[in-house]
Order: structure tokens, then sequence, then C-alpha cells
């Protein structure tokens, strides 16, 4: 795969590059220096994935597209965001000590929103694209002057591995308050009447749509829940409103919005007493 760059990104693209030879055989990334940003009439002539590096950091483009974690767009809506006007921090119960697992972060967007409110977030991601993505918007986010996004992103980790492993062998030995899960959901599953998909999920359906050869077969993460119901008290599960519940377990509360809806499992024998199991509706 190919990682365009500009003359003075340079070293952040060598960076790059070291970090999927280091990391992954799923990819390995050939640099190709180029004088400007690639437009999008010159990326609809290589609808192949590649990365792209320029001034506003790493991008993903593919069908020409391109697309990055747009943690700095989501502004306009943390600033409005409070513990009770957005369902996903009602559901998660956050506190300024919460220590959450973001099991599926994904762009980490809703990893983003927690954070801001006040929780720590670790944030799990097994696609190598995707965990280096999530670590250069932590890194373009910092650079950002915007003094209360650098405590959120100050409070988020990323770690590339598989969720599975991750609860198993980490999460176990620290205290966790929560663990989130929103992954994939098969098209099916989906209530009928879908908004038009963003330009960004779109990408990110198409790159997870692409088998890699560490893939064994597409999972939509039901094995993640019994996993995480082990490590915390409370377990979050974002799903489609009208969706069968994750591995067919129901919850025991829903939490119902005008797009999705989030699933609570709480796991009353756990010994961490931080989080009271139900909030005030
Ligand atoms: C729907 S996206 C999550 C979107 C995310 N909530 C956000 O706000 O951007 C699901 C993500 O979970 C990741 N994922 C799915 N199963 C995983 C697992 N077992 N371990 C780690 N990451 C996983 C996928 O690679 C994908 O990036």
């Amino acid at each position: 795969m190919h990682l365009i760059y500009l003359p003075q990104t340079a070293q952040q693209a060598q960076a790059v590059q070291q970090w999927f030879a280091l990391n992954t055989d799923d990819y390995a990334l050939v640099l190709e220096e180029q004088a400007e940003t690639p437009t999008a009439r010159e990326l609809r002539k290589r609808p192949e994935l590649c990365l792209i590096y320029d001034e506003q950091g790493l991008w993903l483009a593919a069908n020409g597209m391109k697309m990055q974690p747009d943690w700095v767009g989501q502004l306009q809506r943390l600033y409005r965001a409070g513990i009770r006007n957005e369902l996903l921090a009602r559901a998660c119960l956050i506190s300024s000590t919460a220590n959450i697992i973001d099991a599926t972060a994904g762009l980490g967007h809703d990893a983003l929103l927690l954070a801001w409110l006040g929780a720590s977030v670790t944030m799990v991601e097994r696609h190598p694209i995707l965990a280096a993505l999530l670590m250069d918007a932590k890194a373009q986010a910092i650079r950002f002057s915007d003094e209360r996004l650098h405590h959120a992103v100050n409070r988020m980790t990323v770690v590339f591995a598989k969720s599975e492993a991750y609860l198993v062998d980490h999460a176990i030995h620290s205290a966790v308050d929560v663990v989130y899960l929103d992954p994939m959901f098969p098209k099916a599953a989906t209530d009928k009447k879908q908004p038009l998909v963003k330009k960004e999920m779109q990408i990110l359906q198409h790159l997870l749509s692409i088998p890699r050869h560490s893939d064994v077969d597409i999972d939509w993460g039901d094995a993640l829940l019994p996993l995480a119901m082990n490590v915390a008290k409370r377990v979050v599960v974002k799903r489609p409103r009208l969706a069968e519940p994750l591995a067919g377990i129901e919850p025991a509360h829903r939490w119902l919005g005008d797009a999705c809806r989030f699933d609570g499992y709480f796991q009353h024998h756990l010994s961490n007493d931080l989080i009271p199991v139900i909030d005030h509706e």
C-alpha cells in the first residue's frame, strides 16, 4: 500500500512506515513523495487503498475519497455535550474517575466524547490502519489550540490489539468501570430506513470489509460481550435501534436514541463499587 507524503511531512511518514513494519504483516508501506496533497480528481484515478500524510496529518483514501478521525471537527458537539444530554454518557454513567475500555475504538469519536466528559479511556483497535489513524488523531489534537481538548486526549490511550486478548490479558489486572462495545453489525440486522452513510463511514465500512490474512472470519463482536462482562461491572453496547442484542444476550437496561440504542449489562457480583447500576432518567 502506498503512503503519499509531502516533502515537509517526510519524517512523520517514515515514522508511520516504521510503525507498520514493526507492528503488522498485513501491509507493507511504500513511500511516495508528492509536491501537494492529491486532489479528489487524482484520488478518483487511484481507487485502491492508500494513506496520505499532509499538513493535517494521516488520512486513509479509497474510492476517490479520503478521511481521518475528525476529532477537532467534533468540538462543536463536545462543547454542547453533557452527562444528561448524551445518551452514551448516561449509559456509561461517566464520572471524573471512570476508567473505560472502548474495546472497538474505530475512529475514536465515542471515546473522545467519553474522555471529554471526564473519563479515562483505553481505546483498543485491532485494525492496523485504524490504530495508526487514531494515534495520529491524538497527535493532531494535541497540536490544536484547545486546552479542554488537550485534557481530554491526555486521558485517551490507543492500544493496537484484539480486544479478546486485551480483555483477558490486561484488564483483569486493573480496575475497569465500564467496557464499551460498538462492533460493526451485519447489514440485514440494521433498521430498514438507514440515513445516508457519511463519507467516513463509507470508507470505514469498505476498509473493514477487505479481508486481511490475519482475519479468520468476519466476526460481529459476539465473543466480546461475555469477556467484557467478566471484566467490568457495567458493559454498554451500541446497537441499531431495532437490531437483536449482541450475542443474543438480553440487556438489563436499554437507552433508546433516535439513531441507535445502548444496551446495558450489569455485573453486581464484581467488586468495583464505584458505579451505581442505573441512572435516573
Ligand atoms: C463501528 S466501529 C466503532 C466506531 C467507534 N465507536 C467510533 O466512535 O468511531 C467498530 C470498530 O471496532 C473494531 N473492532 C471490532 N472487533 C474488534 C476486536 N475484537 N478487537 C479490537 N477492535 C475491534 C473494528 O476494527 C472497527 O474499527
